[in-house]
């Protein structure tokens, strides 16, 4: 299998005429963490569903672990979404549940762990996000950062390969900021999780990122590491960075 564990090739997506991705190029290495950047409305959350499969491009290649989910049916689809985690853009728990019963929905869906072993894996999960202890509360007991958490924690349930963060900082306070950036590092670090982010905070993608994307009208005009986008003259790119400073 090539290093590249996401390639996206020539994508291209419109909607009602109206073109999103006008020839997306983009490439994610194995156990690397790259920050797409770009302004609201741009289609940066289209990129990521078009990696797992949400949205079919209307042309292009999106090789994801080596095989091109612009092709897959639902079944094949539905096996390449158990590898490619998302964390949605808000955290989508379900609030009827408790924190322990969200965590063990896709390993009860998707696995054949015994109640005993999910119940493990929950305690583990809730662990790694450090949230011991909470398996009991419900959603709306917690805090908008623990819900974060706790969606990670879900989202890492079933451990795989690629996770997608459509803003996980969004709505957050800065402690809570810091405190997710570290947890998507530890993510790739302990679990060897590949991660494609999305953000509207420059700071977490210069935490996060070892190398950085900027979206706009409809095509990837650069891709670098973090100290490469700090320097980058690339006109658009440096006027976006600006307005964020
Ligand atoms: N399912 C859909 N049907 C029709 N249009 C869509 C659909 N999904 C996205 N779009 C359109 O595609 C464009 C890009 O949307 P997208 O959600 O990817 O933007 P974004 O870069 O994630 O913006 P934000 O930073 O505000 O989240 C928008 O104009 C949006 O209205
Ligand atoms: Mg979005």
């Amino acid at each position: 299998m090539s290093e590249n564990i996401i390639e996206m090739t020539d994508v291209y997506k419109s909607f009602d005429g109206k073109p999103v991705h006008r020839g997306i190029n983009l490439f994610v290495r194995r156990g690397e963490i790259v920050t797409v950047l770009g302004e609201s409305g741009v289609g940066k959350s289209v990129l990521l569903k078009e990696v797992n499969g949400l949205v079919k491009p209307d042309s292009g290649k999106v090789m994801v672990l080596g095989e091109d989910t612009a092709q897959m049916d639902e079944k094949q689809l539905v096996r390449i979404r158990k590898e490619t985690g998302m964390l949605f853009q808000g955290s989508a728990l379900f609030d009827s549940l408790t924190v322990e019963e969200n965590i063990a929905y896709p390993l009860v869906e998707n696995s054949d762990l015994s109640p005993e072993e999910i119940k493990k894996a929950v305690t583990q999960n809730l662990e790694l996000v450090d949230l011991p202890g909470i398996e009991e509360k419900y959603p709306g007991e917690l805090s908008g950062g623990m819900k974060k958490r706790v969606a990670l924690a879900r989202a890492i349930a079933t451990r795989p390969k690629i996770l997608l963060y459509d803003e996980p900082t969004t709505g957050l306070d800065p402690p809570n900021i810091k405190r997710i950036a570290k947890l998507i590092k530890s993510m790739r670090d302990r679990l060897s999780i590949t991660g494609v982010v999305i953000t509207h905070d420059i700071g977490t993608a210069y935490e996060v990122s070892d190398r950085v994307a900027f979206l706009y009208e409809g095509e990837i005009v650069f891709t670098g590491t973090v100290p490469e986008a700090r320097e980058s003259n690339i006109s658009t790119f440096r006027n976006f960075l600006d307005s964020k400073m």
